[in-house]
């Protein structure tokens, strides 16, 4: 199977996974086939990608770090707790928690521990997404760094409600397409000091999660905010949810901005490791992220195309790449493969919108 970009799908082809929508319901069975009515169904949901099974992509399986209704629920759950005034402002801590365990009890079952990004941004809610997203991520970077038990809870708690402090900054201002003014950037910058005070307000909430809330956006060099905290003044599970909470957001469409291709975030981030972002929790970070996941469309910098067959274990950004354009454009009648790890001469440089 493969993922595809709505926009490309055609009638007639077969969904390789059920689509649900963020309140759970489920609009396409697996095995089903798109017509042009479901396809517009899809889009007033919000979806930008779905798997389909064709020719192209036969036998290549596409893993789940975590499972879809796992993340779906979660994310139903952060949305309700976002939007109802009353859970807003004193969040149920040992809810939270249970979402918590609830991912990490998935994540462990999974034979790499590799985040597959495609796996947990089918819908296109942003900040429900986001915060799930940045907890998966945040507690793969804390595995890979060997916090465990009631620390590395408390690590998935605080990147799950990092940015809950939004709930009191104004829509207008977070949903503005157009560059903010130096006040509206002060007032967004003030989501660190509600959030934590929304968590320190909260029962059962960790010292460890309210400080995720203040210090996500603080970095290295002392350039962040709220405090232009600098180095080891900076928590080290801020510093893993900086880390992802910066991947996420650069590698989703916004209102204000294009979303960059994985590979050229990851090399951006890298440039700034000395400045903003913490060496040791970035490189376990970039060691465990498929910027590419299995069922990509991907062009190499020889100018074939193909699909992205499976990872080799540790490089998850070299995978084993399943050509079927050649460099003239041509298609091949038998696909080949070429393996990136062997082969150091070959790059993905662009994603294949086919
Ligand atoms: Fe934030």
């Amino acid at each position: 199977m493969r993922k595809v970009s709505l926009e490309r799908v055609r009638a007639g082809v077969r969904v390789a996974r059920t689509i649900q929508s963020l309140d759970g319901i489920i609009l396409l069975s697996a095995g089903a086939e798109l017509t042009n009515e479901k396809i517009d169904q899809l889009k007033h949901y919000n979806i930008t990608e779905i798997y389909i099974e064709d020719e192209l992509s036969r036998g290549i399986p596409v893993t789940e770090i975590v499972k879809e209704e796992i993340i779906t629920d979660v994310k139903a759950q952060i949305k309700t707790i976002m939007t109802t005034p009353s859970l807003r402002i004193s969040v149920d801590g040992k809810k939270v928690m249970e979402m918590v365990e609830n991912l990490l009890s998935n994540l462990l079952k999974s034979e790499f521990i590799i985040m597959n990004l495609s796996d947990i941004r089918s819908v296109d809610d942003y900040t429900f997404s986001h915060s799930v997203n940045v907890c998966i991520m945040s507690l793969i970077t804390g595995i890979v760094m060997g916090i465990k038990g009631e620390a590395l809870k408390e690590l998935g708690v605080g990147a799950l409600l990092h940015d809950i402090g939004k709930v009191m900054i104004d829509d207008e201002i977070l949903q503005k397409p157009t560059n903010l003014t130096i006040n509206e950037f002060d007032e967004v910058k003030k989501h660190t000091v509600y959030g934590y005070e929304i968590l320190k307000n909260s029962k059962d909430v960790s010292s460890t999660a309210q400080i995720i809330a203040l210090s996500h956006h603080e970095r290295k060099d002392g350039s962040g905010y709220p405090y232009n905290l600098k180095n080891n003044d900076i928590p080290v599970p801020a510093r893993i949810v900086a880390i992802a909470d910066v991947y996420d957001a650069l590698t989703t469409n916004r209102i204000y901005r294009k979303k960059m291709l994985p590979h050229e975030v990851v090399d951006y981030m890298c440039s700034l490791s000395n400045k903003h972002f913490d060496k040791i929790a970035l490189d376990a970070f970039i060691s465990h992220i498929a910027n590419y996941p299995v069922g990509t469309a991907v062009v190499l910098n020889s100018g074939e195309k193909g699909l992205v067959a499976k990872y080799n274990k540790n490089f998850p950004n070299r995978p084993v790449i399943r050509v079927v354009i050649d460099e003239n454009g041509k298609m091949l009648v038998k696909p080949k493969e070429i393996d990136l790890f062997r082969r150091p001469e070959y790059r993905i440089v662009d994603i294949w919108d086919i």
